[in-house]
């Protein structure tokens, strides 16, 4: 098993109020996690501080999605400054949702990435295709292209972390097997061999994300190429312990 750190994440999405926060919270706070895996939890932007004075520090906070300049005119949006100001690390861009609810497109992703990357913020970067991408064979075609718009405008890896979600598996149930994401992480790991480096290959870390539950997060953990998970709904439930102890 590759020594990459492992990295789990919730993604809280547009869900709870102030006491579900202090109820998770405190539920992650007592939990003994994984000493050797990162932890982020990703609460929506008007919890943000909230959830960061409350949460117990071993724990990091990321924001969902940011905008791509420190500040102006954008009515509704939250720049990089601003995650950093209420004490998170870390950003979430390119999430599936930002694509196909928002119409955020690969352009506009990588100038996110850009400017979260320049602003000091770790970014969780998010790849993944469609059933119908899928079915028409053109999975790698997708993530690849994806993937490059990301790398175009990275210069340390070391603060990015691939997530791979593939559509179809978030918030359906339907989980990739861990061979389908094995295979998908391995030709994304593959990309990076050829197109960037054999050291960012072997170093960055490319974690899974779609319907993962206690129940299927060791079976998945177990792959070579998986080296961590993105959350959606398991993320607020205390279960995401058990999943951010998936290599414990
Ligand atoms: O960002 C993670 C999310 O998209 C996965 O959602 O509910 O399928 O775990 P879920």
């Amino acid at each position: 098993m590759a020594s990459r750190r492992f990295f789990v994440g919730g993604n809280w999405k547009m869900n709870g109020t102030k006491e579900s926060v202090e109820e998770l919270v405190s539920v992650l706070n007592a939990a003994s996690l994984h000493d050797e895996t990162d932890v982020v939890c990703a609460p929506p932007s008007i919890y943000l501080h909230f959830a960061r004075s409350i949460l117990d520090p071993k724990i990091s906070v990321a924001a969902q999605n940011c905008y791509k300049t420190a500040k102006g005119a954008f009515t509704g949006e939250i720049s990089p400054a601003m995650i950093r100001d209420c004490g998170a690390d870390w950003v979430i861009l390119g999430h599936s949702e930002r694509r196909h609810v928002f119409g955020e497109g690969d352009e506009l992703t990588g100038q996110k990435v850009a400017h979260a990357l320049d602003s000091g913020l770790g970014v969780i970067a998010c790849v993944g295709e469609t059933l119908e991408e899928r079915e028409a064979g053109t999975t790698e075609e997708v993530v690849y292209a994806q993937t490059q718009f990301i790398a175009d405008n990275v210069k340390d890896w070391d603060k990015v972390v691939l997530a791979y979600e593939p559509v179809w598996a978030i918030g359906t149930g339907k989980t990739a097997s861990p061979e389908q994401a094995q295979e998908v992480h391995q030709n994304l790991r593959g990309w990076f061999r050829a197109n960037v480096s054999d050291d960012v290959a072997d170093a960055v870390r490319i974690i899974y994300g779609g319907s993962v539950t206690a129940a299927n997060c060791r079976e998945l953990a177990s792959q070579d190429d998986v080296d961590g998970f993105l959350v959606g709904g398991a993320s607020l439930k205390p279960e995401f312990v058990d999943i951010v102890n998936a290599r414990a």
